[in-house]
């Protein structure tokens, strides 16, 4: 007897998947869209992406662990990702992270539970460092205050 385990498991993902014409070569457009919706990847919503695309659990998990900006754990509303390259760092950027892992109580590279706090590596803003990107939305001559409200912003948004 045969059993096919043919179950969606995240129909929100299988839409997606399906929007897309269920091609595994748009396999980060997909994982992208399910993210900055669902917030995370979930067990469920890789599994069925895996069963869409046609696609192995360990490519689809590969993919996944290879990109940092992919979460699998439910988490922050937001990531501030603050730029440290060469740029940034001479106007301030190493201040900044300090002042904001103060400010969010977070560690860069980590989350809490509204904000989680990222290093990026040149955000094409270098004349108007220190930059920052929440959302691929871009802020330049970012300093304590600015930080603050923009945090103070993206959560307004998210609520
Ligand atoms: S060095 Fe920070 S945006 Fe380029």
């Amino acid at each position: 007897m045969v059993t096919l385990l043919n179950t969606v498991e995240d129909k929100f993902a299988r839409e997606i998947c399906r929007d897309h014409g269920d091609k595994s070569d748009e396999l980060l457009e997909i994982l992208h869209a399910v993210q900055h919706e669902k917030g995370h990847l979930s067990d469920g919503a890789l599994r069925t992406i895996a069963q869409a695309l046609n696609i192995s659990r360990a490519e689809i998990h590969g993919v996944v662990s290879f990109y940092h900006d992919y979460k699998r754990e439910a988490g922050a509303q937001f990531t501030l990702h603050i730029c440290r390259a060469e740029a940034c760092q001479a106007v301030g950027a190493d201040e900044l992270i300090t002042e904001a892992e103060t400010l969010f109580d977070v560690k860069l590279d980590g989350g809490g539970e509204d904000v989680a706090l990222a290093a990026a590596y040149c955000l094409g803003n270098c004349a108007l460092g220190p930059a920052v990107l929440v959302n691929e939305k871009l802020y330049g001559r970012v300093d304590k205050a600015k930080i603050k409200a923009i945090a103070a912003q993206h959560m307004a948004q998210n609520s």
